[in-house]
């Protein structure tokens, strides 16, 4: 009786290790699979930071290294054509918070401070509907490319990138991430500065000041005047001038009627209303540094 027992237990000891080992023999590396013949475009990613060794992994051809995105997957291991891995990011993809919180265990911080309640977390979008893990050069990070990504989705700023006055976006010398944080920012419209206008003076530093007399709403906010993404008019005016002005300028020390066309033809046009542009005279309409410039006219 207690020999059979002493028998069993040491077979079961003995099993135990020896069916662990045979599941582990089914149990292929990913590579053994997925070889450059078979996936080629898998193999992009030892062209990048991820599978180029910075990552830290001692060996990035090891399973241990895919199965940081796509998780152990042992099941698809031992039986792929019925198993799917654990984590996927293509077609069949697995839920945008599984995909995420795979990335976010290496990324979260920095610029990923804001991800959770932002409007693109919000929106269920991916990070890998954004980058691409596989190629040697993702897209997203590339000035020259980056805003096809975006106006795939963002069609209006698409369309207002090609007005005759936009910022050079399309041309590659501004993305919009000098802008925006697409991972969130305390700031409203996700903005990279901590205000609207600290996100423009990071460029335009000579709009910052400080004057000697200001021009309130230049002080205020740049977005008053200016629309970032384009417009039908110069400097990216979101209105022409004089009515630019005259949103807020209505009953100045100038003539209070609108400086439109009901003056004209001829006969009746009086000096305030040719050469009327409010910037002939008003020409410092960021603010002054001119001992007399008060009226922001030098
Ligand atoms: C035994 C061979 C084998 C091993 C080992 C293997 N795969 Fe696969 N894998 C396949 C095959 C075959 C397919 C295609 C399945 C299909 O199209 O239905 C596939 C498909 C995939 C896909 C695409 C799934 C989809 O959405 O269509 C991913 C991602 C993947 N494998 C990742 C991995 C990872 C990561 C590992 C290691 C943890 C791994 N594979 C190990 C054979 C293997
Ligand atoms: C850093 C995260 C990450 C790592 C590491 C990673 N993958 Fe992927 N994998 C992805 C993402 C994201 C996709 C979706 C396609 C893309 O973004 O390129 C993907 C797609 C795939 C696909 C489907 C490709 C297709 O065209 O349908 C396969 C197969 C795959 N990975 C296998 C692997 C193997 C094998 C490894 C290890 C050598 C690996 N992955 C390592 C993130 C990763
Ligand atoms: C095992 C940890 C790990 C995981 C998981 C991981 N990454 Fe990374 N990733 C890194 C490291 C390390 C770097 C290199 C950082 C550096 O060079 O500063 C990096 C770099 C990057 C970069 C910058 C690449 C460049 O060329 O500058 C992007 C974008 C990125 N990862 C996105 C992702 C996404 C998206 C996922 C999920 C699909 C992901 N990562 C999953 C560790 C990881
Ligand atoms: C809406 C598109 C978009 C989404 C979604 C997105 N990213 Fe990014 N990501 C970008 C862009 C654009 C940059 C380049 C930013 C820059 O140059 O400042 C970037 C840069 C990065 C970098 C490299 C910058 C660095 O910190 O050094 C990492 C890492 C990264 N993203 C990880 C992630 C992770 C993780 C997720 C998902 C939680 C994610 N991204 C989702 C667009 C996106
Ligand atoms: C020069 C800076 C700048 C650049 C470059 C820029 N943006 Fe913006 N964007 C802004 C500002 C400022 C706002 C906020 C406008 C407001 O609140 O009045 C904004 C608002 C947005 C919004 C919120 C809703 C809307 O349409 O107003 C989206 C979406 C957006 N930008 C997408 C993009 C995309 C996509 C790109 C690149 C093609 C881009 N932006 C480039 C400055 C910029
Ligand atoms: C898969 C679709 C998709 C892609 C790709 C995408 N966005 Fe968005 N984005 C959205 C949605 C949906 C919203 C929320 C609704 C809206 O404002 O249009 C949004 C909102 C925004 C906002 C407003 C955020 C806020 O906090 O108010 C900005 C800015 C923005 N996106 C910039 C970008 C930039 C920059 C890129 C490229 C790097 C990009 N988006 C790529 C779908 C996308
Ligand atoms: C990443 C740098 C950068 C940031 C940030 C930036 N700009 Fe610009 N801005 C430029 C460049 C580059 C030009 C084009 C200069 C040229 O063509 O000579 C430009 C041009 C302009 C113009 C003149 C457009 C024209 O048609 O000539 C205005 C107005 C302007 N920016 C306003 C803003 C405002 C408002 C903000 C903040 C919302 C801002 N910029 C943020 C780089 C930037
Ligand atoms: C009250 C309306 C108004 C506000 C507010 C305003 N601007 Fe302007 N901006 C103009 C007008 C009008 C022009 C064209 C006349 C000129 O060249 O000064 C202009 C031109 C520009 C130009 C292109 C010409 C140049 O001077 O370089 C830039 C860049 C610019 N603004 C940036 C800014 C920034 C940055 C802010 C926020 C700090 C801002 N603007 C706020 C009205 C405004
Ligand atoms: C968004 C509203 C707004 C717009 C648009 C605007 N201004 Fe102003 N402007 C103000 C405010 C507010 C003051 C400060 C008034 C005060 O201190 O009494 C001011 C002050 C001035 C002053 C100095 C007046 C004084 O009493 O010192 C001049 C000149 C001026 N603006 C010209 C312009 C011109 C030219 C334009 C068009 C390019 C313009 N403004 C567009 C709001 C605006
Ligand atoms: C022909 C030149 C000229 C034109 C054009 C002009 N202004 Fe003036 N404006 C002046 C001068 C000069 C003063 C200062 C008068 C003074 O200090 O007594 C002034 C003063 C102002 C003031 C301060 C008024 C006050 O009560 O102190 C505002 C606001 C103003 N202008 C707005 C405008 C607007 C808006 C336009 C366009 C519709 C415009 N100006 C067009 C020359 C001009």
């Amino acid at each position: 009786m207690m020999m059979a027992l002493t028998r069993s237990l040491l077979c079961m000891l003995l099993m135990l290790p020896l069916a662990l080992w045979a599941q582990a023999e089914q149990e292929q590396g990913c590579l053994q699979c997925h070889t450059l013949q078979v996936s080629p475009a898998v193999h992009g990613i030892f062209a990048n930071h991820h599978g180029a060794g910075k990552n830290g992994a001692t060996n990035n051809e090891s399973s241990a290294f895919c199965s940081g995105c796509h998780g152990a997957s042992e099941q698809h291991r031992s039986d792929p054509l019925k198993q799917l891995p654990d984590i996927r990011f293509g077609d069949q993809a697995s839920s945008p918070e599984q995909q995420n919180a795979a990335c976010l265990g290496c990324h979260k911080g920095q610029e990923r401070m804001a991800w959770v309640g932002s409007l693109h977390q919000q929106e269920d979008l991916s990070c890998a509907g954004c980058h691409s893990l596989h190629s040697a050069q993702d897209q997203v990070l590339s000035n020259g490319q980056q805003a096809d990504t975006c106006f795939g989705c963002h069609r209006d700023v698409q369309a207002k990138s090609h007005l005759p006055s936009t910022h050079p976006v399309v041309a590659g010398q501004v993305s919009c991430s000098d802008c925006h944080n697409p991972h969130g920012s305390p700031t409203p419209s996700s903005l990279t500065g901590v205000t609207l206008n600290d996100t423009c003076f990071s460029c335009h530093a000579e709009k910052r000041g400080p004057f000697l007399f200001e021009h309130a709403p230049a002080a205020e906010d740049c977005g008053l005047c200016h629309d970032p993404h384009g417009s039908v008019n110069r400097d990216l005016l979101t209105s022409r001038t004089p009515f630019l002005c005259q949103q807020c300028h209505s009953a100045a020390f100038h003539p209070s009627q609108l400086m439109d066309g009901s003056g004209l033809p001829s006969g009746s046009s009086n000096m305030n209303l040719l050469g009327k542009n409010c910037l002939n005279c008003h020409s410092q309409v960021h603010g002054s540094n001119h001992p007399s410039g008060g009226r922001l006219t030098r």
